[in-house]
């Protein structure tokens, strides 16, 4: 039932109508106060129900709507929206006379709304759908005819997973580790309305799915919790992730070892480990009705890797991009003249605004005549950069960007190189705040510029497998960013082999009169190739953003030679990814990404935890250590280790024997009996539980040990 209160205000909404408030209704005549009014009660959505609407024409305006016609598109929010999400099914108009239409409203045919929370119903039959006779005329006005009372739903979460990754540079189940949740995370589902009963919720199917973002695809991972278990107290539930929850997703693909497929990479995330994702819960219905989806977060953060040392001779130490500061010329042939709008230039490598490229992109502003610039600081300068999942950034003055400015021209140049993969900021918006410009100001809305822009080059990670040469080892390369990507011939070189054995000390390959009969040659040029890419060979496929190819060592066929079996080694080519320059004529960037034709993939590869991501990264720093293999010490010996957050707790993690600990002060006992070469030393803040909030060292016993 509608509450007491809501229906007061349904009422005081309808007095305004009635009395014709300016904005709401549309009149064209004095003597006709408003086209159509409600003569039955308003509607009142809260339940599955069906209810009828009457409308009465006026001012000798007829309905011209046919009987059984679908009107569920004339039903309107309080912000002129479509109040459901589907336009047609809900509404039908079943009775109609020329002064009279009534409308039944069948709520259980709704599928969800455009609003998330309740709101006020309208009704705004469209143009033609009231026949003008005599002097009066008929456009589009919407009357309020009801509300629907669904609860909001709105979705809190902290929920945040971790892992740590051992000093590799993909989180590989060495010390038989998944990714794990922190128990005291979950995300907190509220549903808001006045008067809500439990009992009116509906669960059963309501569904959790992973939702697009930035930095990975919904194609990537599997996500087990998909159902609401908990209980409903006062319109709230929880939902958490365990172990085992949210796994890589490798398709049909045949994995033969620990080594092999996908694992969650730290090559990626924010570049520092940090990955965010969106979830979405949908399906949850009140009394029937549905309650609109909602999306919240999940942080999962991989640690424990330094890549600095490789990265730096790839990036170096992420050294500060040049602004190149010109002489100020005009960047417009014709300037603006006194009391037009300034113009805004961009002048930059590529066809875009490009912050993740090593050069400075500079917007210049060439003002109208009659407004002097001269007085400019960098701080009148807002830039703000967003992406398609709501994140936002606004650049820092005289660190993000400079400025250069002259009475008539000024030079913005942003020295900005964005080294994080996600956000993947699509939009930049450059504001001018108008108060020291002298002379005539031009108008706010003139001082302000929105680019589109590329911050993230199109990048792959390479996980599972690499540098192993164990048949059947699945390596698996990921492209993100990537528009189009939909085979693997895009991406990869053709594979095939030849086939080779030795006849007495002599190599001699097969050449073929049918596929399984033939006779030795002596060069490959003479050799028959065959494919190379089928499931008993380098199985080469494109999993949604994924290549796979499995390492095949000594492979062999038998084929007939002189009328005898004989047993060849294969010989493979191809497999590898093609270059971006190779692969241009089929890919492009998707929003936000750029992609350098002229480079190599490891250009487009940058790795977690380089040191040019800086800003950010807040981890325990555990001392001492010395970089990626971090600290070496003998079994039997202890090590005192020290966190730069005096708060710690220390703890260890893949010690197989009791007798190594670590004690509160940070003493850490390698024991003697220790059959775990590689051990995790973790010092986790107990004032700062975020992410941020950890740090570790790889212990490894020493060789001599
Ligand atoms: C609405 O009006 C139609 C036609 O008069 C009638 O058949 C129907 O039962 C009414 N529905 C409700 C819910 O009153
Ligand atoms: C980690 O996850 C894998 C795959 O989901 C599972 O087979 C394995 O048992 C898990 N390891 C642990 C220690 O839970
Ligand atoms: C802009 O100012 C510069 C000097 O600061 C001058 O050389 C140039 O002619 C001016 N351009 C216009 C269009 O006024
Ligand atoms: C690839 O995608 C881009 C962006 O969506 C589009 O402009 C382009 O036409 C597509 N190319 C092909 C070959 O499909
Ligand atoms: C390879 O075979 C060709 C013809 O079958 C022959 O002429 C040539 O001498 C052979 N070369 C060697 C190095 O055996
Ligand atoms: C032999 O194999 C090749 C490559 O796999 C194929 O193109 C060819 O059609 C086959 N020939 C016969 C006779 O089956
Ligand atoms: C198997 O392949 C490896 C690497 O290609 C090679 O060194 C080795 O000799 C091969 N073994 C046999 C038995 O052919
Ligand atoms: C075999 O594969 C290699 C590498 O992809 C390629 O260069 C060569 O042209 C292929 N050979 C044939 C006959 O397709
Ligand atoms: C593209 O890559 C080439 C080769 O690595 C490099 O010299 C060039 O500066 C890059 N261009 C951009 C815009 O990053
Ligand atoms: C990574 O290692 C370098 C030394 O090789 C050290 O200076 C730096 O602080 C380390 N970074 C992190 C985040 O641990
Ligand atoms: C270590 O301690 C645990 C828990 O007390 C026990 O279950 C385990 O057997 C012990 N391991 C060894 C090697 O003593
Ligand atoms: C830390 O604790 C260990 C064992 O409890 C003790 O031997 C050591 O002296 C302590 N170190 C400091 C610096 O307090």
């Amino acid at each position: 039932m509608l509450s007491a209160s809501l229906l007061t205000g349904l009422v005081a909404i309808n007095g305004l109508i009635a009395g014709g408030r300016a904005g709401i209704l549309y009149h064209r005549e004095a003597a006709c106060t408003s086209p159509y009014q409600l003569q039955s009660d308003t509607l009142a959505i809260d339940d599955t129900s069906a209810q009828n609407l009457t409308l009465q024409a006026n001012c000798g305006l007829k309905w011209k709507v046919e009987t059984l016609a679908d009107v569920t598109s004339w039903f309107i929010d309080c912000n002129d929206n479509l109040a459901f999400n589907q336009s047609t099914t809900v509404a039908q108009a079943v009775v109609v006379d020329s002064s009279t239409l009534t409308i039944q409203l069948d709520a259980s045919q709704i599928a969800g709304f455009s609003t998330n929370g309740p709101g006020a119903l309208k009704v705004l039959p469209p143009s033609g759908a009231l026949a003008t006779t005599g002097k009066a005329s008929y456009e589009p006005a919407s009357l309020a005819v009801g509300s629907y009372s669904i609860p909001k739903l709105t979705v809190q979460s902290n929920i945040m997973g971790s892992a740590y990754t051992h000093a590799k540079s993909t989180l590989k189940e060495l010390f038989g580790i998944n990714v794990t949740y922190d128990p005291n995370t979950m995300a907190l589902l509220d549903l808001e309305l006045p008067e809500l009963e439990d009992a009116a919720i509906g669960y059963d199917d309501a569904t959790v799915s992973l939702a697009g973002g930035d930095g990975y695809y919904t194609t990537e991972y599997t996500l087990n919790a998909d159902r609401l278990t908990g209980s409903w107290l006062n319109g709230r539930t929880s939902y958490s992730l365990q172990e085992g929850d949210m796994v890589i997703n490798t398709g049909d693909y045949l994995i033969t070892d620990d080594d092999s497929g996908r694992e969650w990479s730290c090559l990626g995330g924010d570049g520092q480990g940090n990955y965010i994702f969106n979830l979405e819960v949908a399906g949850i219905t009140y009394n029937g009705l549905p309650v609109a989806a909602a999306q919240f977060r999940a942080h999962i953060y991989i640690y424990g890797y330094n890549y600095t040392s490789d990265a730096a001779t790839k990036y170096g130490a992420g050294t500060p991009v040049d602004a190149v500061i010109e002489p100020l010329s005009d960047k417009v042939s014709n300037p603006p003249t006194s009391g037009a709008e300034p113009i805004f230039t961009w002048v930059g490598e590529g066809e875009k605004p490009n912050l993740a490229d090593a050069f400075a992109d500079d917007v210049y502003i060439t003002w109208p005549q009659d407004t002097d610039a001269s007085a400019l600081e960098a701080c009148d300068v807002e830039i703000v950069l967003s992406s398609l999942s709501g994140d936002r950034a606004t650049l820092g003055p005289d660190l993000d960007y400079v400025i250069n400015t002259s009475s008539n021209e000024t030079q913005i140049a942003i020295t900005l190189q964005n080294w994080a993969f996600q956000p993947v900021y699509t939009e930049m918006t450059v504001t001018v705040a108008g108060a020291r410009l002298q002379g005539t100001r031009p108008a706010a809305a003139a001082l302000s510029k929105t680019y589109d822009i590329a911050s993230v080059f199109v990048y792959l990670t390479q996980q599972g497998g690499g540098g192993t040469t164990v048949d059947g080892t699945v390596t698996t390369y990921s492209f993100y960013g990537l528009a189009n990507l939909t085979d693997v011939s895009q991406i990869t070189v053709p594979s095939n082999y030849t086939l080779s054995t030795t006849v007495d000390g002599v190599t001699q390959y097969f050449a073929g009169t049918t596929n399984s009969t033939g006779v030795y040659v002596n060069s490959t040029a003479a050799a028959t190739v065959f494919d190379g890419s089928g499931v008993e060979d380098l199985n080469v496929q494109l999993i949604g953003n994924t290549v796979y190819v499995t390492t095949r060592i000594n492979a062999t066929a038998t084929k007939t030679v002189d009328g005898e079996p004989v047993t060849f080694t294969k010989a493979y080519n191809g497999g590898a990814t093609l270059s971006p320059d190779a692969a241009s004529p089929y890919l492009t960037g998707e929003p936000g990404y750029a992609i350098n034709r002229t480079a190599t993939w490891i250009f487009h590869e940058k790795w977690a935890w380089q040191e040019s991501i800086k800003i950010g990264w807040g981890g325990i720093d555990v001392q001492p250590y010395t970089g990626k293999f971090e600290w070496e010490m003998d079994k039997g010996s202890s090590q005192q280790f020290t966190a730069n957050d005096p708060s710690v707790t220390w703890s260890l993690l893949g010690n197989e024997s009791n007798s190594t600990t670590v004690s509160s002060n940070g003493t850490l006992f390698y024991a003697s009996d220790e059959t775990s070469a590689a051990i995790a030393l973790i010092a986790t803040s107990t004032t700062d539980k975020s992410y941020a909030g950890q740090g570790c060292v790889n212990v490894v016993s020493s060789i001599l040990a």
